[in-house]
C-alpha cells in the first residue's frame, strides 16, 4: 500500500484530515512497527496500517500479561483506557516500545510513576470526546427521570393497558426548573451545563477548583462537594476515577441528596460506592439511576437487574463514528509527531 514521501506538514496535515485519502508518495526510512492493544475504528486502523508496521487485534482479545510478549519487537503500543499498563507490565515491556498512545481521555489504568521511570512517552486523547459524553449523560438523565427503562419494557412486553395507559403510567420527575449538581466540570462537565441549560435546569458544580466566570456560564460553585449534594435534584458524575474521587458517591454522601433525587454517573465506575446507590434505590432515597459506566465493567453489579429504577448502558459515552475515529486519529497524530521528532500533542508525562 503506498505510503509518505517524506515528512512535508502540508502533506501529512492533508493526509491526517482526509485518513482514506491514498498518498502516491514513498515513506522514507522504516516503517515504525505498532501493536494496536484493540480493534479500533476501521478509518483509524486503515490509516494505522497504512502509515504504521500495524500490528491489528482483529478479534479484540485482551493482552493483559501477555503484553510485553506480543510487543516484542514494537516501537509503539496505541491503547485505550481499559488496558492496564501496571508496574509489572510496564517493567517487562521490551525495551524497543519507546512511545505509548491511548486513545481514550482516561488514564486511571496506566503506572505513570512505571512509565516515567521507564523513559516511554505516553499520550492520551482528551479533546474529542466531550460532546458525545454530554449527549450520554444527557440520554441518561432524561432516560432516568421519565422511567424509560419501564417504559421500554413495558412496551416490549406487550403490557401496555389497553387503553392507553391510566394518567398515573410511568410517571416521572420534571426536569424544567429543577437543579443540577455537576461532579467534576471539566470539557464534559462544562458540555453537559451548556445542555442543562436548555432543559431550563439551575446547573451548580463542585470542581478541584473554581473556574473563571466565563467558563462557570453561569453555573453555581459550591465549595465543598456535601454542599453540592445538598442542592441536586439531578446529581451528574463526569469526574475522572483518582485517589480522591474513588467510592465518592457513597451512604453518607448518598444521604445527603434531597429525598428523591435522580443519580447519573458518566464518569467512571470506582466513582459510586455499588453497595450503597442500590440500597438508596431500593429505599426511594433515590427515586432512579443512569449509569453507563461501571466499577469492573463489563462485569456489573447483579443487584442492578432486579431494580427496575436503573436505566444503564455499556460505557457509549463516547461511541459515535465520528468521535471514536477523532480519538484514533489524534493517538496516530501523537504517534507521527513522536517518530517526526516533533513534540506530541497530548503528553501525559
Ligand atoms: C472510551 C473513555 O469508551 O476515553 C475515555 O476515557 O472512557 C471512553 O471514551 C474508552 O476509553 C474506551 O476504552
Amino acid at each position: 500500500m503506498p505510503t509518505w514521501s517524506g515528512n512535508s506538514d502540508s502533506r501529512k496535515s492533508d493526509v491526517m484530515k482526509d485518513p482514506l485519502r491514498e498518498t502516491d508518495g514513498v515513506k522514507v526510512g522504516k516503517r515504525q512497527r505498532v501493536l494496536l492493544t484493540k480493534l479500533f475504528p476501521p478509518a483509524v486502523e486503515l490509516r494505522a496500517a497504512r502509515d504504521f508496521d500495524a500490528i491489528l487485534n482483529p478479534q479484540d482479545r485482551k493482552y493483559g500479561n501477555t503484553l510485553p510478549a506480543a510487543a516484542a519487537g514494537c516501537d509503539a503500543l496505541m491503547v485505550s483506557g481499559g488496558d492496564v499498563l501496571s508496574r509489572s507490565i510496564v517493567d517487562a515491556l521490551p525495551k524497543s516500545v519507546r512511545i505509548i498512545a491511548s486513545f481514550s481521555a482516561g488514564f486511571e489504568n496506566f503506572d505513570l510513576d512505571a512509565l516515567r521511570e521507564r523513559g516511554i512517552v505516553v499520550t492520551n486523547a482528551p479533546d474529542h470526546l466531550s460532546e458525545a459524553t454530554a449527549d450520554i449523560t444527557m440520554l441518561l438523565l432524561l432516560a432516568a427521570a421519565r422511567r424509560a427503562h419501564e417504559g421500554q419494557a413495558l412496551v416490549r412486553e406487550g403490557r401496555w393497558p389497553a387503553i392507553g395507559g391510566p394518567t398515573t403510567l410511568l410517571l416521572g420527575q420534571e426536569i424544567c426548573g429543577r437543579r443540577l449538581g455537576i461532579l467534576g466540570m471539566g470539557r464534559i462537565g462544562r458540555a453537559v451545563a451548556r445542555r442543562a441549560h436548555g432543559f431550563g435546569l439551575q446547573v451548580h458544580y463542585h470542581n478541584r477548583r473554581r473556574l473563571s466566570a466565563a467558563q462557570e456560564a453561569g453555573a453555581i460553585y459550591c465549595e465543598h462537594a456535601d454542599d453540592l449534594l445538598r442542592v441536586s435534584d439531578f446529581f451528574v458524575i463526569n469526574a475522572p476515577l483518582n485517589d480522591m474521587t474513588r467510592y465518592f458517591l457513597d451512604a453518607r454522601r448518598i444521604a445527603l441528596l434531597p429525598d428523591g433525587a435522580v443519580v447519573v454517573n458518566a464518569g467512571r465506575g470506582g466513582i459510586v460506592h455499588d453497595p450503597s446507590l442500590i440500597a438508596a434505590l431500593r429505599s426511594g432515597k433515590v427515586f432512579a439511576a443512569g449509569l453507563d459506566v461501571f466499577e469492573g465493567e463489563p462485569q456489573v453489579n447483579p443487584e442492578y437487574f432486579g431494580l427496575t429504577n436503573v436505566f444503564m448502558l455499556p460505557h457509549l459515552g463516547s461511541a459515535t463514528v465520528a468521535t471514536r475515529n477523532a480519538m484514533g486519529f489524534c493517538a496516530l497524530d501523537n504517534l507521527d509527531a513522536y517518530f517526526s521528532g516533533r513534540p506530541v500533542l497530548n503528553p501525559l508525562i
